[in-house]
């Protein structure tokens, strides 16, 4: 195989309670990369479509993740990468993260895989850094797993996947309005107080217990950040009113995706997904601002060739 078209996922993190850990995978939204080994080692990114973003290895996402895997493999040959985006930047969806996972993914594919998708995870999450200053795993991890994930541990790395209840169907409102994952990282305190760390963690083990239980009313009350979230709303207009529509209409929880902008709603059920996507798009009408809405069954596959 010399070629290989991938499709890269957009993803939910954080998952309110699940700051840094926690993520799900989309299976309606997600960007194309065609990677193909050429003899010229090393990576080049030849192509970009949909974006204005770096052309330059080093100060690129893909380029990045895949130097990470490609300098640990060491191949006597390299690749090219073109990349075909659909997710916007800075609309907290895992747009970068989509990048990073697709490069590892593709680049391992054509290596003949001598890494496991866990592994891979690792990697990817080099390419991170370029675009949020960190390392964390919570959208690269679902992005090459797919279901949800639970990262566990950050060093070693440590990613659990759980699968998604069949029904559970996730809702993203995306306000055009761009929010770099870096500046939405600068308004959080490096330290929190016992209590509301008590609250975080209790509703972290409420949602994973929920997951594999397939316990929606469980998911649905463990669906609450008393930390970030009161720190990052005000980085998205009207937050309040999105979320409080979304809950009213029938969600069994919402918050703010990823580094925001955008808003995410889980709801039981495709009748109940497209009830609440209605109320958040009419409520979100009244800001002027421009939207899109998404509604997707959680993707349980991850990155794909295609
Ligand atoms: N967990 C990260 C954050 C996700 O919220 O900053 C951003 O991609």
């Amino acid at each position: 195989m010399h070629e290989i078209k991938i499709f890269c996922p957009a993803t939910i993190a954080n998952l309110n309670c699940g700051f840094d850990v926690m993520g799900l995978c989309l299976e309606t939204i997600g960007d194309e990369m065609v990677i193909r080994k050429v003899t010229e080692k090393g990576i080049k990114i030849t192509k970009i479509t949909g974006a204005d973003l770096p052309m330059e290895t080093e100060k690129n996402v893909a380029g990045v993740a895949g130097l990470a895997i490609v300098n640990a493999a060491n191949p006597d040959f390299g690749f090219e990468i073109e990349i075909h985006k659909k997710i916007k930047a800075g609309s907290g969806i895992g747009s970068s993260s989509a990048s990073a996972a697709g490069a590892v993914y593709g680049i391992n594919e054509l290596l003949g895989r001598p890494y496991t998708k866990h592994q891979l995870v690792d990697f990817a999450m080099k390419g991170e850094v370029i675009a949020s200053g960190s390392e964390h795993a919570d959208n690269v991890a679902p992005c090459l797993l797919g279901g949800f994930t639970l990262v566990r541990g950050y060093n070693p790395l440590d990613v659990i996947r759980i699968d998604s209840p069949s029904e559970i169907y996730a809702v993203v409102l995306h306000p055009h309005i761009e929010v770099k994952t870096s500046d939405s990282r600068a308004v959080l305190s490096p330290t929190i107080a016992l209590k509301e760390a008590i609250t975080q963690w209790g509703n972290l083990g409420g949602l994973v217990s929920g997951l594999y239980t397939k316990d929606y009313e469980l998911i649905g009350r463990s669906l609450q950040d008393v930390i970030i979230e009161p720190l990052r709303k005000q980085l998205i207009p009207s937050f309040d009113l999105v979320k409080n529509s979304a809950l009213d209409s029938g969600a069994l929880g919402a918050g703010i995706s990823g580094a925001g902008p955008s808003v995410f709603a889980l709801c039981k059920g495709q009748a109940s997904a497209e009830k609440v996507a209605y109320a958040m798009s009419s409520s979100y009408l009244e800001t002027g601002i421009p939207f899109d809405m998404h509604v997707s069954k959680v993707n349980d596959q991850g990155v794909k060739t295609i």
